[in-house]
């Protein structure tokens, strides 16, 4: 698994000073463009969620769908998106949150969520730990069981494991690459 992390390692692009200046963003276009690279993230995530037993997988939008999506067909589950508000037509839980500067909504339709259901959340990136949080709050109103949560990776200095610690209730919070 450690070729694995490297494979992943070397197909993250660092873009300084985006989206303003200081800020090193963690482009993973490159992955997704590498067939091997984006399959081996596909097969990591997918294992992580069998080996905590989910039965669904939330993904986050917008960079959360793209890992999500093949993570669900790949682990023979289903796929339930938590979407920014005002994006979803049915009946939906919202949840806003803090972020740095204001705060920001998210919303899932209430009806794909159940008690019964153990929910694997996938998203690229674990920053403050401010989406997945949310995401967390959502799942547990709608009933739902929480299995985990998976990223590809945890920026260690924003402290988004601490922050997110409450709201895991125990449940395991899994970063493939850890920076
Ligand atoms: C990014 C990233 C995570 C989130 C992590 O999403 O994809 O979802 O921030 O940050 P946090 O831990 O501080 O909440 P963002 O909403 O910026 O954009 P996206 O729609 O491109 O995924
Ligand atoms: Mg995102």
């Amino acid at each position: 698994l450690d070729t694995t992390r490297e494979l992943l390692l070397s197909r993250i692009r660092d873009v300084r000073d985006y989206p303003k200046p200081g800020v090193v963003f963690k482009d993973i276009t490159p992955l997704l463009a590498d067939p091997e690279a984006f399959s081996a993230l596909t097969e990591a995530l997918a294992e992580l969620c069998a080996r905590h037993g989910a039965t669904k997988i939330v993904g986050l939008e917008a960079r959360g769908f793209i890992l999500a999506a093949p993570v669900a067909v790949r682990a023979g589950l289903g796929f339930v998106p938590v979407r920014k508000a005002g994006k979803l037509p049915g009946a939906t839980l919202s949840q806003t949150y803090e972020l740095e500067y204001g705060s920001a909504e998210i919303e899932v339709h209430a009806e794909d969520l159940a008690a019964g259901d153990r929910v694997m959340v996938i998203d690229d990136v674990l920053a403050t730990g401010g989406t997945a949080g949310a995401a967390l709050e959502l799942i547990r109103r709608a009933g739902a069981e929480v299995a985990g949560v998976a990223v590809l990776m945890e920026i260690g200095f924003l402290g988004g494991r601490a922050r997110l610690e409450p709201e895991l209730h125990g449940a395991p919070l899994d970063a493939l690459i850890a920076i």
